[in-house]
C-alpha cells in the first residue's frame, strides 16, 4: 500500500504517512518567562526542523504544532478562531469522551524514529521549564496500516485536492484561515475481549471486512457501525471528511495496546458531531461498539496555525527585546 499523500504547505499537515510518529502534549508552567520562551521556541521551530530533517531527506520528517484554547489569547495575542474552545466532554449512557488539559501539541512524523527522537530532545531542551509534559506517545505503523484491533485504518481519508478542502480553514473563519482544527484522543484497547469476538462481529462493529478491507453496507436501522457513525452530512446532504493520522502504540510487556487518534479538520463541528454519534449513539443509546473495547484516556482540541504566525512571533520577540 502506498504511503504517499499529497503534501500541502504550510506545515505539511498532509505529510505522508510515516512509519513512526510522536505525539507530544505539554502545558505552559507559571514561570515568569514561560510565554516568552514558548514564543521564541515556536518562532525557531522551522530552523530546528531543518537541522534534524537535513540528516536524512528521505525520512519525510514533519512536525505540526497545535495551540490549545486556554493558551491561545496569551500566547498569540491574535483574534480567536471562531470554533476554538476546550474539548467538550461527550457523555453517553455507557462511555464518556473525557476532556483533558494540553496547551501545545507537537505531532512529529518521520520514517526514522531517531529523527523524531532527536527533534523532540532539542525541542524540549529549548522549552526547558517553560512547559511540563502531559503526555508523550510514540506510535508505529503496524503492518499494512492496521490498528491493533487488526483493521486497516485510514482508508476513507481524503486524497489529492480533497485534502486541503477538508482540512484547511478557509475564508469563513478568517482568524484561522490556512490552519486546521486538530483533535486528539489516546485510546487503550481491551484486546483480550476484542479477540474473543468472532471476526464477523468485529467487522460489523467497524463496517469493513478485516482481511480485504471491503466496505460493508450501512445498517438500515438499529446498531450502526463505526464507519457509518463517522460519516457526517450537513443539512444540504454534503459529506464532510476529516484527515486522520492514527497510530498504534503500546507495550506488550506492560499489557498496553492502543490507538492514538488524531483528526485534522477545516470545521471543528464535524469531529464534534462524530464524537456525539460515537459516544451518545445514533439513535441515542446505540453507541459505537468500538468503545466497549477502547477507552479514551485523553481528549484535547488544538488549532494548527499556518506558518506565517511564527514569523509574526519573531517580530513580536524582536520588539520585546
Ligand atoms: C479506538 C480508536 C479508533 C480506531 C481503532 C478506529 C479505527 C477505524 C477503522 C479501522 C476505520 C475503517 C477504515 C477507514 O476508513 O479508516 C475507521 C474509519 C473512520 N474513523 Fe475511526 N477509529 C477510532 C476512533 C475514531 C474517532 C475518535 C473518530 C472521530 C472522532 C474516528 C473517525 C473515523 C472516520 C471519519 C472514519 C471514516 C468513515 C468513512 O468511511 O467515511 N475514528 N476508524
Amino acid at each position: 500500500m502506498s504511503s504517499q499523500r499529497v503534501s500541502i504547505e504550510p506545515q505539511r499537515v498532509g505529510a505522508p504517512l510515516t512509519s513512526s510518529a510522536t505525539f507530544l502534549v505539554v502545558t505552559a508552567t507559571d514561570k515568569p518567562d514561560s510565554i516568552k520562551t514558548i514564543r521564541s521556541t515556536l518562532a525557531g521551530l522551522d530552523s530546528l526542523a531543518k537541522n534534524v530533517s537535513i540528516r536524512d531527506l528521505n525520512a519525510q520528517f514533519a512536525c505540526t504544532v497545535g495551540i490549545g484554547s486556554a493558551i491561545w489569547d496569551t500566547l498569540t495575542g491574535l483574534p480567536r478562531p471562531s470554533e476554538l474552545h476546550p474539548f467538550r466532554e461527550v457523555k453517553g449512557s455507557k462511555h464518556t469522551a473525557i476532556s483533558t488539559p494540553g496547551d501545545l501539541l507537537f505531532h512529529i512524523r518521520a520514517e526514522r524514529r531517531d529523527l523524531s527522537f532527536e527533534f523532540e530532545r532539542q525541542l524540549l531542551d529549548q522549552l526547558g521549564d517553560a512547559v511540563s509534559v502531559v503526555d508523550e506517545t510514540v506510535g508505529f505503523r503496524y503492518f499494512d496500516v492496521r490498528d491493533l484491533l487488526g483493521f486497516v485504518d485510514g482508508t476513507a481519508n481524503p486524497v489529492g485536492p480533497s485534502v486541503p478542502s477538508s482540512v484547511l480553514v478557509a475564508e469563513e473563519d478568517s482568524s484561522a484561515q490556512g490552519g486546521s482544527y486538530v483533535v486528539v484522543q489516546k485510546y487503550t484497547h481491551d484486546l483480550e475481549s476484542w479477540k474473543k469476538l468472532p471476526v464477523e462481529m468485529q467487522e460489523k462493529i467497524i463496517g469493513r471486512t478485516k482481511f480485504e478491507n471491503m466496505e460493508l453496507d450501512d445498517a438500515e436501522s438499529g446498531q450502526r457501525s463505526h464507519k457509518t457513525l463517522n460519516t457526517i452530512e450537513d443539512e444540504d446532504g454534503n459529506e464532510h471528511d476529516i484527515l486522520r493520522d492514527n497510530m498504534p502504540f503500546g507495550s506488550p510487556g506492560k499489557g498496553e495496546f492502543g490507538t492514538y487518534f488524531i483528526g485534522y479538520t477545516r470545521r471543528l463541528w464535524v469531529i464534534e458531531r462524530m464524537l456525539e454519534r460515537m459516544f451518545v449513539g445514533d439513535p441515542p443509546g446505540l453507541h459505537d461498539r468500538i468503545l466497549d473495547f477502547s477507552t479514551p484516556l485523553t481528549g484535547i482540541t488544538f488549532l494548527r496555525r499556518r506558518r506565517v504566525c511564527w514569523r509574526v512571533w519573531t517580530r513580536i520577540e524582536c520588539l520585546h527585546r
